[in-house]
């Protein structure tokens, strides 16, 4: 693990995966250390995010490290003209690893060939948002007791959503069952389908969230990426797609917990968030510990 960058979520064994996902249990049960203190943590966001860059920023401060960083390019070099090539080659000076998020899919990748320190991926446009997938890897084993042979349905915006991507990816190890609800032009791309495909497990595809809800273990529901839409009418026609009400998880299994990497914008009705079964939330605190795993365990600091 150590100096391993993270771009895709295979960049990882399962072995590893599974090696985070006990470390980041033994960050929850103490999340104040001082092991990272000699470390330089540097965020690099060309993106807006709330919860990735500061559970990062939580992460590394909880454990001592330093961080610095940018949040908008605009307040960078880069509103120079400076290059992702010379931006990373500098920060890379100043810091052990870095954590970026950009609106191009592959740069994360490119990062990690030029940079002569870790880079993980906190989202590459459409592609993936690895640190995600580990964060709700650890969500659903920790409410389902268990990985493997779940019923998972994904909603919403199956084309664009990153953490979608990955997620299905990672989820082709644990004897899944997909079930993806998507409006006909959100469907998920054939690409990651064919990981679905290459392990020969179930999927559905519907249209229809209410049909699959009561089936389902865990309902991973995404908002429709407006910012990814070249033109606006499109999204118009898809962004009320769905919306979770309250009353429609009367349906639903007891164990069924309503995961969603957020933000959220009207496709979980704010009725739901006093459910039990809405985690997001949690979800989202369980970042500050897998983030924790994954910066002590690349900076060698912890071994897995
Ligand atoms: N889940 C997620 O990536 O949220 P942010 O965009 O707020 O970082």
């Amino acid at each position: 693990m150590k100096d391993k960058s993270l771009v895709s979520i295979n960049d990882f064994s399962l072995e590893e995966r599974t090696g985070i996902l006990k470390l980041a249990g033994e960050f929850e049960q103490n999340p104040r250390q001082d092991i990272l203190k000699e470390y330089v943590v540097a965020t690099l966001f060309f993106e807006p995010s709330t919860r990735t860059r500061l559970s990062f920023e939580s992460a590394a401060s909880r454990l001592g490290a330093k961080v610095i960083g940018f949040t908008d390019a605009a307040s960078s070099s880069v509103k120079k003209g400076e290059s992702l090539k010379d931006t990373i080659l500098t920060v890379s000076n100043y810091s052990d690893i870095i954590v970026m998020r950009h609106p191009k899919e592959g740069s994360a990748r490119f990062a990690s060939e030029v940079s002569p320190v870790p880079i993980i991926n906190a989202g590459d446009g459409s592609n993936q948002h690895p640190t995600q997938t580990m964060l709700d890897l650890y969500s659903i084993q920790k409410t389902q007791g268990k990985l493997n042979g779940l019923e998972i349905a994904f909603v919403g915006d199956l084309k664009y959503g990153r953490t979608v991507h990955s997620l299905v990816i990672a989820l082709c190890d644990y004897n899944t069952t997909f079930h993806l609800i998507s409006p006909l032009e959100l469907k998920l791309p054939s690409y990651v389908k064919q990981h679905i495909k290459d392990r020969k497990l179930e999927y559905h595809q519907y249209t229809e969230l209410e049909e699959a809800l009561p089936k389902m273990d865990i309902l991973y529901m995404t908002r429709i990426q407006k910012e990814r839409f070249s033109d606006p009418i499109e999204y118009e026609k898809v962004k009320n797609a769905y919306i979770l009400k309250n009353k429609m998880l009367e349906s639903a299994r007891e164990n069924l917990k309503v995961l969603h990497p957020l933000p959220r914008v009207n496709e979980i009705n704010e009725d739901v968030d006093s459910n039990l079964k809405a985690y997001y939330f949690q979800q989202a605190q369980n970042g500050v510990y897998v983030r924790q795993a994954l910066l002590s365990s690349i900076l060698g600091v912890k071994q897995i």
